[in-house]
């Protein structure tokens, strides 16, 4: 999910928008108070903004109905929206308000919940609570909510159907509730064919394993052009066998666009890293260089995914980049290294991993340098971490990097050759290396596929 407290409001158009709809916007983060309310809530409760910020809901409610509501939000899964949540207020002139909600989950970009973001308005209970203005207030709720809500449905069948679709329709998919009620085929035409295969496929494990559906996926809208969507929703069992989902599908264009535009921004920043690097330091450069190609074979053969791939590739690329900050004569000293050299040149994971440990890229691309030398019995640096305890990628960065220091060249020795390094590899295999690491190396070795890589 995209981090939307990193998305810049324009603040007039922020006000703007709060006072041109008849319902009470709202935060709550993640300790369940208000972090923000708009101006409504005066009008629906009689509480301004300041009297409700860092409160929670149910502060506003009588003991009873605040147990049932703290109960509930409790209960609630913090990956799914909450959809015409019912409760009952009192305002502060003591008269009961009767409200309806509906609110969504946002997340930072390291997946961690950060708040809900919701509307409320009155409720239609009974048919009869109307405004002043004599517009039920359903209608103004349902219209307003930042996003689209539907009932998915399908059949034993196969055959599916859409209803109960909120006006929202028309922002997301530029279509009528009426134009998708008629042929819910037009929503499955809409979504990109690259993403239509791992929507499907998304769609038929929710309903086999009947597990919370979320998903993001993008469209081709016919005005619009492409768009990326976020849907959550939770299948139910019918006794007739079919399944439902009540879901909730939000526009999240803005916010995915930014965070790709900001780890592109960041990936060249890496990559210009790399190149000044290797221009200071050319032995280092090509050794990196070698390593990450080995990496990247070795995630490749144990079946990593494109994404984690790209993280071991940038982290991989600089994982020496600490070495900056050793003198330049014991990096190259043609000879055996005293104690004292030994555990200055021990220092670099550690430096190079603390010159990026402030960005926050979407990958652990610092603590992936920082293990690089950590082995999975504990004798590695500089922290002595076991097993599971080193990330993945660095458990393979710290086998391509043995296979690439002993097969190739090296300032005080020539190159011992690749067998030297898969006989190195077989003999620590489970004890200092990772052993499914090893295998896949060993593999590669055997086929041949690493010796382009090596300075032999
Ligand atoms: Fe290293
Ligand atoms: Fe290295």
């Amino acid at each position: 999910m995209a981090d939307k407290r990193n998305v810049p409001m324009d603040k007039i158009k922020r006000v703007a928008f709060d006072r041109s709809i008849n319902d009470w916007l709202w935060e709550i983060g993640e300790n369940g108070t208000f972090t923000y309310s708009s101006p409504q809530c005066e009008s629906l409760l009689g509480y301004t903004p300041e009297e409700i910020a860092g409160k929670a809901p149910w502060v506003f409610m009588n003991p009873a109905e605040a147990n049932r509501l703290e109960k509930l939000f409790s209960e609630i899964n913090h990956n799914e929206g909450f959809h015409f949540l019912q409760d009952t207020c009192i305002a502060k002139n003591g008269n009961e308000v009767f409200l309806e909600s509906v609110g969504s989950p946002f997340f930072n970009s390291n997946n961690q919940f950060m708040d809900y973001k919701g509307v409320s308005g009155y409720t239609r209970v009974g048919n009869h609570k109307t405004r002043k203005d004599g517009i039920p207030t359903t209608n103004l709720l349902w219209g307003n909510i930042p996003g689209v809500i539907f009932r998915y449905t399908q059949m034993p069948d196969g055959s599916d159907s859409i209803e109960n679709i909120s006006p929202g329709s028309k922002l997301i998919w530029e279509l009528s509730a009426d134009e998708i009620k008629s042929d819910p085929t037009i929503l499955w035409q809409q979504i990109h064919p690259e993403d239509l295969d791992e929507f499907k496929n998304s769609v038929g494990i929710s309903k086999q394993l009947l597990k919370k559906w979320d998903h993001v996926y993008r469209i081709i809208t016919p005005s619009s052009g492409v768009k990326w969507l976020h849907g959550i929703g939770s299948p139910v069992k019918q006794t007739n066998g079919a399944v439902f989902w009540d879901v909730f599908v939000s526009d999240i264009t803005e916010t995915f666009t930014l965070r790709e535009e900001k780890t592109n921004a960041l990936v060249s920043i890496l990559s210009v890293l790399a190149k000044t690097m290797a221009s200071r330091d050319p032995y280092t450069g090509k050794h990196e260089e070698r390593v990450t190609k080995i990496a990247v074979q070795i995630a490749i053969k144990m079946g990593l995914d494109e994404n984690r791939i790209m993280g071991l590739e940038l982290a991989s690329s600089i994982h020496d980049m600490g070495k900056i900050q050793i003198p330049a004569e014991i990096l190259s000293k043609p000879a055996k290294l005293s104690d004292i050299e030994y555990e200055l040149i021990k220092c670099h994971s550690f430096i190079g991993a603390s010159f990026l440990t402030n960005i926050n890229f979407k990958w652990p691309i610092s603590d992936i340098i920082l293990q690089h030398h950590e082995r999975i019995d504990g004798s590695g640096y500089p922290m002595g971490l076991v097993g599971d305890e080193i990330l993945l990628e660095a458990r393979i960065l710290g086998v391509a990097d043995t296979i690439e220091a002993m097969a190739s060249h090296r300032p005080y020795r020539s190159a011992l050759g690749i067998d030297k390094a898969a006989a190195e590899i077989k003999r620590g295999s489970g004890t200092i290396y990772d052993s499914n690491v090893a295998a896949a190396a060993l593999l590669l070795i055997k086929e041949g596929k690493l010796q382009p890589y090596i300075d032999g």
